[in-house]
């Protein structure tokens, strides 16, 4: 079983397991269409919400492939979005970071910070090779984030899924162990 060292903090964060207390703060998020807008889900009702956060604190670590490491992001105003890493392949040695952030604290870089901390631990800790991420082809701040922690764009998928009922396109970025190392270092 593999499962960081709680909190990691960083400098304007904690990162820790999300606990039912978390409802309030991830309902404030869940229930705002723009945070699903380039998301496949709906806007959550407060009950959804509720299943919605005790799925996550049970994804605490990665216990075999396919788990899901889901971490609550706080900071002094509380929970304002999660971070996750999906264990794609043991073989490989590969991970998909996700995230969800209130808009209420975007455009300060707290989405960057805390997906970088988690990125931290998928190769150091964990000892990933490659971590890979996608988002609709017009989630540009999405796209921004990936750009900005230093991954690769891999690949434009054209009309490759359905999105509420049209084709949409894909970007797949991604960024590998040794490339992530340079970079921290280089920091
Ligand atoms: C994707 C998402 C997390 C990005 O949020 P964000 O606020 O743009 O990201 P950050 O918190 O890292 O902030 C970065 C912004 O703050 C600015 N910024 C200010 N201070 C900064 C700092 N110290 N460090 C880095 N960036 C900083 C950056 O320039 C950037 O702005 P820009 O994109 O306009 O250039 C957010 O839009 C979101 O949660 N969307 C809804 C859910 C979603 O779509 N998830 C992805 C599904 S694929």
């Amino acid at each position: 079983m593999f499962r960081p060292t709680y909190p990691i903090r960083t400098a304007r964060l904690t990162l820790r397991p999300v606990t039912p207390d978390d409802l309030d703060d991830v309902y404030a998020y869940q229930r705002r269409p723009d945070v699903v807008r380039w998301m496949l889900a709906e806007p959550r009702t407060r009950e959804q919400s509720r299943a919605s956060v005790a799925a996550m604190a049970g994804e605490d670590a990665l216990r075999a492939e396919g788990d899901c490491l889901t971490l609550a992001v706080a900071a002094d105003a509380g929970v304002i979005g999660t971070v996750e890493l999906v264990w794609r392949s043991q073989a490989d040695r590969t991970a998909e970071l996700g995230y969800v952030f209130h808009p209420d604290h975007g455009g300060r870089g707290l989405a960057t910070e805390a997906a970088a901390a988690l990125l931290d631990w998928g190769f150091g800790e964990f000892g990933l090779h490659r971590v890979q991420a996608r988002c609709h082809g017009r989630n540009e701040p999405s796209a921004r984030l990936m750009r900005r922690l230093g991954m690769r764009q891999e690949a434009h998928h054209v009309a490759s899924y359905l999105f509420r009922g049209e084709w949409a396109d894909q970007l797949v970025f991604a960024v590998l162990a040794h490339e992530w190392r340079s970079r921290t270092a280089a920091a």
